[in-house]
């Protein structure tokens, strides 16, 4: 199946994570894989080595750019943060929940440009002795609840939630909250460092929009083939 003929829905619920060290290894994926890949996640590694301009230089091969920050600091200048991002002309910006009511309303009333803003709750990363250490006595599930909630109060317009979270978040939030979903893996590829995940399939029943997967394809050793075998299964 080509481009063309490939229904707009599945393209547009795939985010590939560019999560390399170089601005050219990233541009070579992106020119690899485009058109059939209209969404793109530049996270922490790639922005702190290529700056603004890989994001400029995705956007401008017609792609849209989720930029992955994860934003944690006092309101004002997460703010003048996100201000910056809207005129870069990101289309998504991650914030963590954890930065609590004022710094969340400041971000949210801060973007511009159709800009969405997508809360953090707990990483997946976090176990609940993660919790404890930082003095959080909840389980796991109480506290994405909880700061999920926090967030959806104070304006936000998704949540980045663990495939296991997602029919949670869904249930109690509905459509209103876009839910983009890492830990992906597609059944002929490898776990590697992501512990509980669920296939691209799975994750969409579950009530995902999105579903963000890096290491599946960016380390294939043919990944426009990998994309096309993830889109394939998102139609199916
Ligand atoms: O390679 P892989 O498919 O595991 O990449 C997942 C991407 O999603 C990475 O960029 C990672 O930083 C991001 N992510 C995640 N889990 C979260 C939030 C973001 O894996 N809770």
């Amino acid at each position: 199946m080509n481009s063309q003929s490939r229904p707009v829905i599945a393209r547009d619920r795939l985010i590939v994570a560019l999560d390399v060290p170089t601005q050219t290894e990233a541009l070579n994926l992106v020119r690899d894989f485009s058109p059939e890949v209209a969404f793109l996640k530049v996270g922490l590694q790639l922005y702190t080595a290529a700056g603004p301009e890989i994001v400029r230089s995705v956007l401008a091969t017609g792609a849209k750019v989720f930029l992955d920050l994860k934003l944690h600091d006092i309101p004002n200048t997460v703010a003048r943060t996100v201000e910056s991002a809207g005129q870069l002309g990101v289309q998504m910006l991650t914030i963590h929940l954890s930065g609590g009511a004022e710094m969340i309303r400041a971000t949210v009333a801060a973007r511009k440009n159709n800009l969405s803003i997508l809360g953090v709750t707990v990483l997946t990363s976090a176990d609940e002795q993660t919790l404890r250490q930082v003095g959080i006595s909840d389980n796991i599930r109480d506290h994405v609840l909880r700061l999920a909630k926090l967030g959806v109060d104070a304006g936000i317009d998704g949540l980045v939630a663990s495939p296991h979270e997602v029919k949670m978040l869904r249930a109690q939030f509905g459509v209103k909250i876009k839910l983009v979903v890492p830990g992906i893996r597609p059944s002929w590829s490898e776990a590697r460092d992501q512990k509980r995940v669920m296939t691209p399939r799975e994750a969409l029943e579950a009530g995902a929009d999105y579903l963000v997967i890096g290491r599946p394809i960016i380390a294939h050793p043919r990944p426009r083939e990998a994309v096309t075998k993830i889109l394939n299964e998102i139609e199916s």
